[in-house]
């Protein structure tokens, strides 16, 4: 029996040994310790020992056993790991990786986002409104007269029933005051549209941000403190802004503000458009709302209203406001 059992563990030993691979090691596994295995059949074969040999066969056995056990895992293990060297041998650490692929904000975007949370810590909230307007919200309730030029056909898109795109967010100012009693303090940033030819500097449709205050003692210096304020934020403290005397029907009195700032290369540029709310708009809301809410001898507001696009292109260098809205990813990837 004795000689049985090393003939037996030199078999197993040689045969795990010279396994190369997964199937060859479970076949193994079965052959030596498997239900009808060698090693079963030897243990079987302890019923025909002398009783007082059973402890030491059965103990050699047992070593049998384990010596086989501990050399199937460490064949696994040396096969687990050749695999493992296998794969890395073929793989070349200096190609380049591949990059998962992430969007970032459009550049118009990110100058919006940016001009949001700063009127956002003033306490102005965002209102919207649609871009097809009624020529009431768009002329009339803002005190533009029908004859004046912003209404020619040459100059706004009309649609068949009337309607039009909105050639500014200023309609905005009149959807909130129809809807909401003061105070109101909101921006509305969004789309505009005019009948301008396209080219480097003019496109069809722009993105404009309106903004309107009103309450009771609002007054210029407040627009003055909150333009001020905001172009400041985000073009720096040394910005230098002035506001030139201007006319809009919506406004009186009503400025144009030029600002000067090391970000947009120290030269005056002519970016909004502001002034204080015209009563002949307060009058216009309170007939329609059927109220006295906007009664210009109690309220007073201020309004202003400036173009995204020639701020960000002059802000990120862009040659050709077409550039924005071509969606052109060589261009877009940049930001
Ligand atoms: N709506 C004006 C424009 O598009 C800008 C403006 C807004 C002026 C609000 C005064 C007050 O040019």
């Amino acid at each position: 029996m004795e000689q049985q059992i090393e003939v037996l563990r030199t078999e197993a030993l040689a045969v795990i040994g010279a396994v190369t691979d997964r199937t060859s090691l479970d076949a193994a596994r079965v052959r030596f310790l498997g239900k009808s295995g060698a090693i079963t059949a030897l243990s079987e074969g302890m019923r025909h020992v002398a009783k007082e040999d059973r402890p030491r066969f059965g103990k050699l056995l047992n070593d049998l056993r384990q010596a086989v056990t501990e050399a199937l895992e460490s064949r696994e293990m040396a096969l687990l790991e050749e695999a493992d060297a296998a794969a890395v041998s073929s793989l070349d650490l200096t190609l380049p990786g591949t990059f998962p692929a992430a969007g970032s904000l459009h550049p118009l975007t990110q100058l919006m986002d940016r001009a949001v949370q700063c009127f956002r810590r003033m306490g102005f909230s965002i209102a919207d409104g649609p871009d097809i307007e009624t020529e009431w919200h768009c002329f009339d309730a803002l005190n533009t007269p029908p004859d004046h030029p912003a209404r020619n056909e040459q100059d706004t898109f009309y649609l068949p029933d009337g309607r039009l795109l909105r050639s500014h967010t200023s309609t905005v100012q009149i959807r909130v005051m129809e809807n909401c009693p003061p105070p109101v303090r909101i921006i509305a940033p969004g789309a505009a549209y005019r009948r301008d030819e396209v080219d480097a500097t003019h496109l069809a449709q722009f993105t404009q941000m309106e903004g309107l205050c009103v309450g009771e003692n609002i007054s210029l210096a407040d627009l003055k403190g909150t333009l001020e304020f905001f172009f400041r934020e985000l073009f720096g403290p040394e910005t230098d802004l002035q506001f030139r005397p201007h006319f809009f029907p919506f406004t009186e009195p009503s400025y144009e503000i030029d600002i000067r700032t090391e970000a947009l290369g120290n030269r005056w540029m002519e970016l909004a458009g502001c002034g204080m709310v015209d009563p002949a708009v307060f009058e216009a809301i309170c007939e329609r709302r059927g109220d006295r809410a906007y009664d210009p001898e109690v309220v007073t507001g201020f309004a202003f209203g400036f173009g995204l696009d020639r701020l960000a292109m002059n802000l990120t260098k862009i040659p050709d406001i077409r550039m924005l809205v071509e969606n052109d990813l060589r261009f877009l990837r940049q930001f």
